[in-house]
């Protein structure tokens, strides 16, 4: 197989969805590097203005609070899948954003609908601005943000397979706490009344329980290759 897209090829655009430790981003990077597409991370987008409401002391506490300021910081989302990269206010955050505190804030500052306006409107502009097409990973890609894409995949994996895979990426996190911090987001993500995490009628379901990541992506570029030749 080739590498990178045809100059001919129209721009493709790919929603993976899911919940964490599914495997979502190691896959959606593969899958644009393999397919030379952008790549965008919009997790990475909310850690990032939860990582600046924290900094910035708001009360996250108060919905109002942080809808008043969610304009505020300006978030810049590099998306070459090589070297993804994060900024706000001109500031490297992709360390500081996966820490243990805006891990645990996220899902607050994530439901918060003016929040939510806010950063999709980041994501349109970035996808309808890839060349040669892009994939986006998150939670609610394929059923709100980009509901005409190209592809929709919604990528599943059993709590067990997750919490090993999350605790591995974690050097030495206990495994039942990484399971229960795990469920506890997720659910959060689902149960948020403004754009939870929900499996788009038309995506293909891909259960990664008992798949390598290398099967899992070979499986995605198949899928984009399928539609890309019109099947
Ligand atoms: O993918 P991640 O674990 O880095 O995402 C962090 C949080 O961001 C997740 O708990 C929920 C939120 N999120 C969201 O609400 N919508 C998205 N499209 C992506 C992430």
């Amino acid at each position: 197989m080739e590498n990178g897209a045809a100059p001919t090829a129209k721009p493709v655009i790919v929603a993976i969805d899911g919940p964490s430790g599914t495997g979502k981003s190691s896959t959606s990077k593969a899958v644009a590097a393999q397919l030379g597409l952008s790549y965008l991370d919009t997790g990475a987008q909310y850690r990032a203005i939860t990582w600046w409401m924290v900094t910035n002391g708001i009360d996250l506490d108060d919905p109002t609070a942080v809808a008043a300021v969610a304009g505020k910081p300006e978030i810049v989302s590099g998306t070459d899948p090589a070297a993804p990269s994060i900024t706000v206010d001109g500031v490297d955050v992709a360390g500081p954003i996966r820490t243990q505190e805006v891990t645990s804030k996220v899902s607050a500052v994530s439901a918060v609908p003016e929040v939510r306006t806010r950063i999709t409107e980041l994501q349109r502009s970035l996808a309808a601005g890839a060349e040669h097409g892009i994939v986006v990973e998150g939670r609610d890609i394929g059923t709100t943000v980009l509901p005409d894409a190209d592809l929709k995949i919604f990528l599943t994996a059993s709590p067990e397979a997750r919490a090993a895979r999350r605790s591995g990426e974690l050097k030495n996190a206990d495994l039942h706490a990484t399971r229960e911090a795990l469920i506890k987001r997720d659910a959060a993500d689902s149960s948020r009344k403004t754009s939870p995490l929900a499996k788009a009628d038309d995506a293909v379901e891909v259960d990664t329980t008992e798949l390598t990541l290398a099967q899992v992506i070979e499986c995605v570029v198949a899928l984009v290759e399928e539609k890309r030749a019109g099947k």
